[in-house]
């Protein structure tokens, strides 16, 4: 039996779902044969405002953006994840199956799943040593993550393919040998007749095959095609933490299942992509919580993102939480609030809460009074339950609390919410804070209003300072500044102070 034809056998088997132990044996032995020297591959069968507000706006519009904080930013340590390292294959040798530095660079084509397709495969070869270029002229390894959901993407990548073609044939002696390779849905779909049709392309892998890419790239260097175009029952990546290969990239996606069953009469995706499977609820919880933990690291060390959270409680009993189905405990609301306590030191902490919701207790009332002498806000937005047509509360709960009741339980969050608010805020008098203006206060027009790092209102008098970012020379405050403000008093609302001067953000000396 010719060895691509081994793989393709295999895959039968494996969709038959119950042999996909025998299978998956057959597979191991036809892997070790699997490299396709092209002379040995079968024939294929078919071919194929103001001033001042203006002058701030555009201060604003040639700023960081949000991208110039996460490029840089540094990744919270990742607890060692503990795959499965699989010995090598016996033809193999560790050091064959390291990318030993050699460039990969990765071009991606048709839909989102591509896209984080190519996020795994470039974790996968990452892990295994390979370097990531942007620049196809200094790639040891080209990879294609292909489509064929339509003819003319399939016919996109044989065009690309023509062109890498003479790159790989002016490739200098001198450097590795430049190595080619399709990857996903194209790959699965025309199987051998790649291989056949452009023999500068090395290796074939299958949506379900990346974590095999560097055995593939592997025996690609020894001059052979290699393939794996396996489709799997279960595959789903799931240990795989995908890394976004495009830094500028303004979203990420977080894949949640592969494959498809629906079977529409005129579509490709089940045959290229195989069974619809998902991926395990834990294993997408994880990845969600990854990229939470890293947006409160970029919050902890970059001086210009303001250290605040609003994290709406809603009320501090569990059952009152459960009725309005919010989806957590009291218990793990507070575990988060110190979670992120620990990783932004002296964050500022919003909410809301409802008071009177619908079967609420004196004794949940209770808890949630608890709940804000617990936390100890900086800002909360409080109010009384009023319902609201077509809302779930409206068809199924009992808008039971009465009016009277519900404002005295309101007035009573207030009054504990001011409390702690103002000893909280209590602790900056007598501290020098970095305040950021933004304009004359509401109240008095002998007052300028500016924010804290903890998005707390900072109110001080428009006076003339130094500034001494321009050597010293006297100035008034303007929007958009930076100053340094001495806390003189503090309220549940508002801190008061004087200026002291006008400063920058990374020479700013606030301090307590
Ligand atoms: N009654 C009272 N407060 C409500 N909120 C939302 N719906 C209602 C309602 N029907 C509050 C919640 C929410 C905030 C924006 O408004 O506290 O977080």
């Amino acid at each position: 039996m010719r060895p691509l034809q081994c793989v393709l056998r295999a895959q039968r088997c494996l969709r038959r779902g119950p042999l996909a132990s025998v299978s998956w044996l057959l597979l191991r032995t036809c892997r070790a044969h699997s490299s396709v020297p092209s002379s040995a591959c079968p024939r294929p069968e078919r071919q194929q405002e103001d001033g001042v507000w203006k002058d701030f706006s555009s201060r604003l519009a040639t700023g960081p953006t949000f991208q110039d904080f996460l490029r840089s930013a540094s990744v919270p340590p990742e607890k060692p994840s503990s795959p499965e390292v699989e010995d090598p294959p016996p033809y193999l040798t560790v050091d064959e199956l390291s990318g030993r530095q050699r460039k990969v660079y990765l071009e991606t084509y048709g839909c989102q799943m591509n896209v984080n397709d190519t996020e795994i495969a470039w974790s996968i070869l990452q892990k295994s040593g390979y370097l990531r270029t942007s620049h196809l002229q200094e790639a040891d390894v080209i990879l294609l993550v292909t489509c064929s959901i339509r003819e003319k993407a399939e016919q996109t990548i044989w065009n690309r393919l023509h062109q890498l073609k003479s790159l790989k044939s002016k490739r200098l002696r001198s450097r590795v040998p430049l190595r080619i390779g399709i990857l996903g849905c194209m790959a699965e779909r025309l199987k051998e007749e790649i291989l056949n049709r452009e023999k500068m392309v090395d290796i074939l892998a299958g949506p379900d095959a990346y974590r095999d890419l560097p055995r593939l790239l592997a025996v690609a260097e020894s001059g052979q095609q290699a393939a794996n175009v396996l489709l799997s029952l279960d595959e789903t990546y799931a240990d795989v933490m995908p890394v976004q290969t495009n830094p500028s990239a303004a979203s990420a996606f977080v894949s949640i299942m592969r494959g498809c069953d629906n079977m529409c009469s005129y579509c490709i995706v089940p045959f290229t992509r195989g069974r619809e499977r998902s991926r395990p609820i834990a294993s997408i919880l994880e990845e969600v919580r990854k990229l939470s933990e890293q947006v409160l690291q970029l919050i902890h060390e970059r001086d210009n993102i303001c250290k605040q959270i609003h994290l709406p409680a809603q009320s501090g009993s569990s059952r009152v939480l459960e009725a309005m189905r919010r989806g957590y405990s009291r218990e793990a609301y507070v575990e988060l609030i110190q979670h992120i306590r620990e990783s932004i030191p002296g964050v500022s902490l919003s909410s809301d809460f409802i008071a009177g919701f619908c079967g609420e207790t004196e004794e949940d009332h209770l808890q949630t009074v608890s709940l804000l002498r617990e936390v100890q806000y900086n800002i909360g937005f409080l109010f009384a339950y009023s319902m609201r047509q077509k809302t779930r509360a409206y068809h199924r709960l009992k808008d039971n609390i009465p009016e009277e009741v519900k404002l005295r339980r309101l007035e009573e969050l207030i009054t504990v919410f001011r409390e702690e608010a103002t000893k909280a805020n209590k602790s900056f008098v007598g501290c020098t804070q970095l305040v950021l203006v933004e304009g004359p206060s509401k109240r008095s027009a002998a007052d300028l209003c500016g924010r804290n790092d903890g998005n707390l209102k900072v109110i001080f008098p428009d006076v003339e300072m130094e500034d001494v970012t321009d050597s010293g020379l006297r100035v008034r405050a303007q929007p958009g500044d930076y100053v340094l403000v001495k806390i003189t008093s503090a309220s549940s609302q508002t801190l008061k102070g004087h200026v002291l001067r006008k400063t920058t953000l990374k020479d700013s000396t606030a301090h307590c």
